[in-house]
């Protein structure tokens, strides 16, 4: 079976999964009273949810993008924090995605959903946790010009909001049983998923200085493997085993979810997704090879397994 990455991308993973700890923190060691032992289930909740593996597709995708746009910033501790940022985004919007009140699934990454595991308040607050220390991990990101730490800031808030992934999700909740048309059917996907990772890249783009010209490109980028991302979610639902996934197979169809394959059959939904992956590729064709790490990311997300 071939590596899901390259070495490089290996790397980037140990990085996020190394980092993400000390950034989340623990429970206050400051409260030495009952209030520390209140808060341990609220962090637990946290950990849980974060720490338990996943792909880091978006930490990945901040490191790719600086590493494209220039190499000594994307070795920097402060690009860390910018990954984690995202990636705890990413964590609170699966949290509450498998809340009863909205997907209401049992199995996230192999395990119990956070609801489940700890009980449905923990998993409200927990994501709740995480979208605010997304925020905080972004405001504490040493000696970067001000500027960029602000369109950092302003980045990650659209894309999380109501213009972004809370807003797909909002309209995926509402068009459960309806059919939608192709059009809304993007919108919706650019929303609830490409906005984030879309959002990664910009991030890793704009910490690493990049200029409009190589802002637009990697937002082409973006904007195409964004897409093809949920496509290929779509795809795995319908196709993949909930033991691969370490989600439950079916759960779309089982919900009547307007999904791609839904609407368009599978093998047009596989081509759509082969086509995303070509856009993707051709708006970074100028960059040389500091963009592999993207153009391997790209093939990754339309070739996964889970
Ligand atoms: C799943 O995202 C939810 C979607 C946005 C489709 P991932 O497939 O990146 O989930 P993890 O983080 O690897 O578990
Ligand atoms: C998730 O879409 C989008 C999010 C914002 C989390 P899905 O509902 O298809 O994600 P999975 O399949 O549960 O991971
Ligand atoms: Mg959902
Ligand atoms: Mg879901
Ligand atoms: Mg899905």
């Amino acid at each position: 079976m071939n590596k899901p990455f390259s070495d490089y991308l290996d790397e980037c993973q140990q990085r996020i999964d190394a980092a993400l700890p000390s950034l989340v923190g623990n429970r206050h060691s400051e409260y030495a009273d009952d209030s520390g032992e209140l808060l341990s289930r609220l962090f637990e909740g946290m950990h849980y949810s974060l720490l338990n593996g996943g792909k880091r597709v978006r930490p990945l995708l901040v490191y790719a993008a600086a590493q494209a746009i220039n190499r000594a910033f994307a070795n920097d501790d402060g690009l860390d924090n910018v990954a984690a940022a995202v990636e705890c985004i990413h964590a609170y919007s699966l949290i509450h995605d498998d809340l009863p009140a909205m997907d209401d699934d049992a199995l996230r990454r192999g395990q119990a959903t956070c609801h489940i595991a700890f009980d449905e308040a923990t998993a409200i607050l927990a994501g709740d946790a995480l979208q605010s220390l997304a925020f905080e991990l972004l405001a504490n990101v040493p000696s970067l010009p001000a500027e960029r730490q602000l369109a950092m800031i302003r980045a990650l808030a659209a894309a999380a909001g109501p213009r972004g992934m809370v807003g797909g999700q909002a309209i995926d909740l509402a068009s459960v049983e309806r059919s939608l048309t192709l059009g809304t059917l993007e919108i919706m996907h650019q929303l609830k998923t490409g906005a984030l990772l879309r959002a990664a890249i910009k991030l890793g783009a704009v910490y690493a200085g990049a200029n409009n010209e190589q802002l637009q490109r990697l937002d082409q980028y973006g904007r195409a493997i964004g897409l093809a991302f949920q496509v290929q979610d779509d795809i795995l639902d319908l196709e993949s085993s909930t033991e691969v996934l370490g989600k439950t197979q079916g759960a779309d169809a089982a919900r009547n979810k307007p999904t791609y394959p839904a609407l368009l059959g599978i093998e047009a939904a596989r081509d759509y997704a082969q086509t995303l992956y070509d856009q993707a590729l051709a708006a970074i064709a100028p960059f040389d090879d500091s963009a592999d790490g993207l153009r391997e990311l790209a093939a990754f997300i339309v070739q996964r397994q889970h």
